[in-house]
């Protein structure tokens, strides 16, 4: 990104740091119930260069915006936020950063569900702690990113995203307890090639649904008298009265039984066994956590149809992607065959 920092900045960036999107593999709606979650990183990576400069200013080579921005003042509500925040965090935990130009080079898509903003917020504490030769672990890194989504970006978000584009390592899934917050590394053998598709409709009034998600699931917690769902059992959730409580709370118990299941098809190195779970988390997020869309269903049908092992809607869901699991060497065919029963659906990663 040399070129490009001399010819918006005219300077020459002093460092330079990167950070992955992530896609879940299987495990989702359960980190507010201190489940487990699988993400993996995507090959995507958001960049991020850095130079000591007169004041702060952002570029972003996706939109060609060039803007400033004051990290001890008021969020402005656009993308320089994802900057400010962080360097904002540095600054709380003693690493204060002098002003500086930022460049930002992303191929994350964003608005996908693929943690378009914890890559950069990765990226930019990276480059911050590398400017001025601070330290921190990845764990804290990844605590640093979610605070500044938190405190600065004003979004309510757990710290999976920010955990899976920190400690996450190309190649390697991450089983995480969203109880402890500990990872755990599981090497990803090549038989597992995983695919990751747009269903061409983007994510759709997300925010209010995914907080009545959430409120279910702690009273379903409630009822039982529990902490959270983590510790709920098949028998607990089927003594729950019947109705909408219920079905959330046994997506959540059924959904982190299952990606348990899925280390162990994947340490066993067992595709098909990985892909049924993948399908079995998708009904069961679709008909029990309402959560899908027609079109997301259609394209998990057609995933599956056309070769896959299995395959789910990764994320929020009410739009975005899917993952599926396809066998090795088949991926162009198996590809055709799904974009032409989905004209609108895209390839995130193939
Ligand atoms: C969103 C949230 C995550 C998680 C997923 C669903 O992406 O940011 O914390 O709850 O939804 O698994």
């Amino acid at each position: 990104m040399t070129p490009e920092f001399r010819r918006l900045f005219g300077l020459d960036p002093e460092v330079q740091q990167s950070a992955p999107g992530r896609v879940y593999l299987i495990g989702d709606h359960t980190d507010y119930a201190e489940g487990f979650c699988l993400p993996m990183p995507l090959a995507h990576l958001t960049q991020v260069a850095m130079a000591r400069a007169d004041s702060f200013r952002a570029a972003s080579l996706s939109n060609g915006e060039t803007l400033s921005f004051n990290p001890s003042g008021a969020p402005k509500g656009d993308w320089t936020d994802y900057i400010a925040g962080p360097i904002a965090e540095l600054a709380k935990r003693g690493i204060v950063l002098p002003p500086v130009a930022v460049l930002v080079r992303s191929d994350v898509p964003q608005g996908a569900g693929v943690s378009s903003s914890a890559a950069l917020e990765v990226a930019v504490i990276r480059a911050g702690l590398a400017l001025v030769g601070a330290a921190m672990t990845d764990v804290e890194v990844a605590r640093a990113a979610q605070a500044a989504e938190n405190n600065y970006c004003g979004v309510q978000c757990g710290i999976l995203d920010q955990m899976a584009s920190a400690v996450g390592r190309p190649g390697k899934a991450l089983l995480l307890d969203c109880r402890t917050n500990e990872g755990r590394l599981v090497a990803v053998p090549p038989a597992f090639r995983f695919a990751v598709v747009h269903c061409g409709v983007g994510r759709r009034l997300v925010d209010g649904a995914y907080n009545a998600r959430r409120a279910a699931v702690e009273e379903a917690a409630r009822l039982l008298g529990l902490r959270s769902l983590r510790d709920a059992t098949a028998s607990d959730i089927a003594s729950l009265p019947d109705g909408e409580v219920r079905r959330r709370a046994r997506h959540v118990v059924g959904e982190n039984a299952r990606v348990l299941a899925a280390v162990a098809a994947l340490e066993a190195g067992d595709p098909r066994r990985f892909g049924a779970l993948m399908t079995e988390s998708h009904y069961s997020l679709a008909g029990d956590y309402d959560v899908s869309t027609e079109a997301l269903d259609r394209l998990v049908e057609s995933a599956n149809a056309a070769g896959a092992y299995g395959a789910r809607l990764t994320g929020a869901g009410f739009g975005g992607c899917i993952v599926t699991l396809i066998p090795p060497g088949e991926a162009e065919g198996w590809w055709a065959k799904v974009k032409a029963a989905n004209p609108q659906s895209w390839t995130v990663q193939l």
